[in-house]
């Protein structure tokens, strides 16, 4: 991933990229920042870069035209006029988590820093896609804001921390703050470290670990806190209702992903940002139309839908121009035990030079923009016999398990099993429910679940592609 930093200062952010993680990413090629100085780009003679505001007022204003000219050459040099383009700003909207998740898919970021009092308003209207401030307080300029965002966008990068685990289980993950951890030695100052923890017992680890997480967020984050318990209690009512049909929603929330979007006795609906998917769910009939409501407006583009009750589909029709539709069922693992691997096959986790075999193998989604984003996060796992790839499989961007594929010639030999558990074994150490979405009517794969011990839903849920329709305007 590219960082493009536009400032009057490329030395703070030189400086800043050459120690610690975002050094060796740096030198391993993950990631890469290039400091353009605005300076260099100025037609004033005197390389001012700076003028007094019309109007009067305290300080001295960036000009538009060298902020402009820097950021042409970075536009030209990548060919492309779409990229990004930040201001960093205390008017911005305010950076979090979820914005660094969405940051991170992008190949190429330009980041814009300004000085002084600000600057000129009309080169600000013609190249910057988004405001962000990094918190409700005022500093000198842009680079250091600018330094905070690169280092918690490069953080989430495939590759940039050793351990891949630590980026998903982090303060913020499933919505509380992280535990307290401890190291060597046992005790110090008095002070012991938690007997649990030296217990070697994992489930009472985690359950000590989740504890505490709970505390401190009620404690330092009431805020969080109250968004966490909203969705337990959620959880709690799709789980007394069917566990089986609505795992998916489950899930989402218990994975932090999941936004609660609307919630009462008569229906819910649970937004996954992440996956631009919504998940609709009614438990009476009145509850179809305010459900429908509540989904977000993503006007003109295609949007994804899941609906768990086929009186739903009746009622987006009043919204939507539902393009498509797939029943599924889902299959869900629900016992703690890893399951047994066979050692005949080694299990890989696939990268983007195999994308070309995945598109020549895979029956099913044949897109190719969706299975690179999959390979680059690191999700699609292959399965290896005598070297040789055989087949593969994935969990999907809002965390079901799918996209099974063996190879003709090595069918019947086990291999959609192996490479299924071997997936459930990932899941269950990460503390998710494995499940994942069958199709109703593929036979072959319903087998297969109930063979690995997943338990499959009664009822259908429906897949829709759709897409909203304009609002006729009341007025005329
Ligand atoms: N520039 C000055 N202060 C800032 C802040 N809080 N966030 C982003 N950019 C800034």
């Amino acid at each position: 991933m590219n960082f493009h930093i536009l400032t009057l200062f490329p030395e703070m952010i030189l400086q800043g990229s050459e120690a610690s993680i975002l050094g060796r990413a740096v030198k391993n090629g993950h990631i890469a920042l290039h400091a353009v100085d605005i300076r260099d780009y100025t037609t004033n003679k005197h390389k001012k870069v700076d003028d007094y505001p019309y109007g009067g007022g305290a300080g001295m204003l960036m000009q538009a035209q060298p902020v402009f000219d820097a950021y042409q050459s970075v536009a030209k040099k990548l060919g492309r006029k779409d990229t990004r383009v930040i201001y960093m700003t205390p008017q911005g909207k305010r950076f979090n988590q979820k914005m660094a998740r969405e940051l991170a898919g992008e190949d190429e970021l330009i980041f814009l820093c300004g000085h002084y009092e600000g600057i000129d308003e009309r080169v600000l209207e013609e190249i910057v896609t988004d405001y962000v401030s990094i918190g409700d307080y005022v500093l000198t300029g842009g680079e250091l804001p600018a330094m905070v965002m690169i280092d918690s966008i490069a953080r989430l990068v495939p590759g940039v921390l050793n351990n891949e685990a630590s980026a998903d289980f982090e303060t913020f993950h499933n919505d509380l703050l992280e535990y307290p951890q401890y190291s060597r030695p046992e005790e110090w100052k008095g002070k012991k470290v938690p007997q649990v923890l030296l217990s070697g017992d994992h489930r009472k680890i985690s359950a000590w670990r989740l504890e505490q997480s709970e505390i401190r967020t009620r404690e330092r984050r009431p805020d969080l806190y109250d968004k966490y318990t909203e969705k337990q209690q959620a959880v709690k009512v799709l789980l007394k209702k069917d566990k089986f049909l609505y795992i998916d929603m489950i899930e989402s929330m218990r994975r932090g992903r999941g936004e609660l979007l609307h919630a009462n006795r008569n229906g819910m609906v649970v937004w996954d940002d992440m996956a631009d998917i919504a998940m609709l769910a009614v438990f009476d009939g009145e509850g179809a139309e305010e459900v429908v409501h509540a989904l977000p407006s993503k006007k003109g583009n295609e949007q994804l839908i899941i609906v768990h009750q086929e009186t739903l589909l009746k009622k987006l029709e009043g919204r939507f121009h539902i393009k498509k539709v797939t029943p599924v069922k889902h299959a869900v693992y629900t016992q703690k035990v890893s399951l047994g691997l066979s050692k005949e096959i080694t299990f890989r986790t696939l990268g983007l030079e195999h994308l070309g075999e995945i598109m020549a193998h895979y029956h099913m989604i044949p897109d190719e923009g969706y299975m690179k984003e999959r390979l680059l996060a690191g999700d699609i796992i292959g399965a290896f016999v005598q070297d040789r790839l055989a087949g593969f499989a994935g969990t999907h961007q809002e965390g079901s398990i799918g996209m099974l594929e063996v190879y003709e010639e090595y069918r019947r030999m086990g291999i959609a099993a192996s490479l299924e558990a071997y997936l459930i074994n990932i899941h269950l150490a990460y503390g998710h429910t494995p499940y994942g979405d069958v199709l109703i009517d593929n036979e072959a794969s319903l087998r297969l679940q109930e063979k690995l011990g997943l338990c499959i839903s009664k009822e259908p849920l429906y897949w829709l592609t759709a897409v909203e329709k304009e609002r006729k305007n009341l007025l005329f």
